[in-house]
């Protein structure tokens, strides 16, 4: 085959037919549970403000210093959105949603793009589905948005997973937890990878996230947040702990996980799956009580979660986890003829108005082709029609899967698929 002049981006994927229905499936699963958990959905532009996602995400984080999409026009600096929580939280201010009375509990699946260095379960366009629980700062919320990430995960099938969660307190513990991580890796600092060197001044928690092995052995002896923690966080960190044990939700403290953006405070967590290779996070979140402010808002607590659907669909194939739900068309009509194909053009809108899906042959093949078309569609029924069924008002309905063939009038027909068509099959 020749070389095509035009590609994808690296990085950037087609989701081609065949492969969407996976993604249909998921999705589906993600609005029926997110509807199951009393959560709205929430979509905001592809574009954001640069200065939104540097502030809100962290100017020290790797997203924001090295792999934004951001470019300008005019007066106006804009970034493609690299997460979603910073433009939730934004949205909420913009159109007060805090007015709607009680907190917002709000989901989202989209597109996000970060410049990142391509491999395995790491692209540029990726998508993510994610929630978000605004204007509570009980552990209730925390433990729930963790309840509604399984149940998703759950649902699919995916169920060979570890939950780590973790504390990071508030910025003024952190800020003592950071000055003894920078004591603690200083005397060691020319034996540390070429990476955790960079991150021991400007942002050393991050060393803990290293993958390195020269890092390792002073990542274990590394001091933990919990250590730092005043009364109020401890407070917390513990409820959330009963409540995960009190609903049966298994998890693993680990003391050492940060995550890779700057607005947590409290909660961190993280679902791991060890079906994924390195890039083995399928997703992860937390509590983030001071983004709102920090963006120019009123005080808002929140906690939410982000997962990426590209490696939930990796799990899946690791797992043997089958999504397709097989793509069919109730009828396909065949045609002989002219008249027959203008009838069946005008038929194919009786039918879908009915909820029956149907197509029809677009090529003026012959009926042998037509049949095969119909098989490769995979057509529950086909109707067959020539110029004797117009005039008699008689038209073969064929059942496929039985092989069984009957003479019927149209309106019969109409009557007949009413009571199998896909949309009934699905529900
Ligand atoms: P995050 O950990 O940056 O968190 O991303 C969440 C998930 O998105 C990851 O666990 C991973 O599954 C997926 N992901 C991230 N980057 C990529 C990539 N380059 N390629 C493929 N998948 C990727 C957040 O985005 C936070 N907004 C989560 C959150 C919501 N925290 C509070 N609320």
């Amino acid at each position: 085959m020749a070389q095509p002049k035009y590609t994808t981006h690296v990085g950037m994927d087609d989701i081609l037919p065949g492969e969407v229905e996976k993604w249909q499936t998921v999705e589906e699963i993600i609005r029926e549970t997110a509807r199951e958990f009393n959560f709205d959905e929430i979509r905001t532009p592809i574009l954001e403000q640069t200065e939104l996602i540097a502030r809100g995400v962290g100017q020290q984080t790797d997203i924001v210093s090295k792999e934004m999409f951001a470019f300008e026009r005019g007066d106006d600096q804009y970034v493609l959105r690299p997460e979603l929580t910073a433009p939730v939280v934004r949205s909420y201010i913009e159109h007060h949603l805090d007015q709607r009375g009680g907190t917002q509990n709000l989901f989202y699946i989209g597109p996000m793009f970060r410049a990142e260095k391509p491999q395995k379960g790491r692209k540029r366009q990726f998508h993510q589905f994610g929630a978000e629980i605004l204007g509570s700062s009980e552990p209730v919320a925390d433990v729930d948005i963790i309840q509604l990430m399984m149940r998703i995960y759950e649902k699919i099938g995916i169920t060979n997973t570890e939950l780590k969660i973790n504390s990071v307190g508030t910025p003024e513990e952190r800020e003592q937890y950071v000055q003894a991580l920078r004591d603690h890796f200083r005397p060691h600092e020319s034996e540390l990878s070429e990476v955790s060197q960079r991150r021991l001044e400007k942002n050393p928690m991050r060393i803990l996230d290293s993958k390195e092995d020269e890092d390792q052995p002073f990542i274990e002896k590394a001091p933990v947040i919990i250590d730092f923690l005043g009364k109020q966080s401890m407070q917390h960190y513990k409820r959330v702990k009963e409540l995960m044990e009190h609903n049966e939700i298994p998890y693993q403290e680990d003391p050492h996980l940060v995550r890779g953006l700057d607005y947590y405070t409290h909660t961190a967590f993280e679902l791991i799956s060890p079906d994924l290779g390195s890039q083995d996070a399928l997703g992860g979140g937390g509590r983030y009580d001071l983004l709102a402010e920090e963006i120019g808002g009123p005080s808002t607590p929140a906690v939410g979660f982000a997962s990426g659907i590209e490696r939930l669909l990796m799990a899946c194939e690791a797992l043997d986890i089958d999504l397709h739900r097989e793509a069919a068309v109730d009828v396909y009509i065949v045609t002989i003829g002219q008249k027959a194909n203008d009838w069946a053009l005008s038929k194919l809108k009786v039918l879908r108005n009915k909820g029956i899906s149907a197509t029809m042959d677009y090529q003026g093949r012959s009926i042998k082709s037509q049949m095969k078309d119909a098989d490769r569609e995979n057509a529950r029924y086909t109707i067959i029609v020539g110029e004797q069924e117009l005039s008699d008002n008689a038209f073969t309905l064929r059942d496929m899967q039985a092989s069984e063939e009957e003479a019927l009038a149209f309106e019969e027909i109409v009557d007949r698929l009413s009571q199998h068509s896909t949309a009934d099959v699905k529900s």
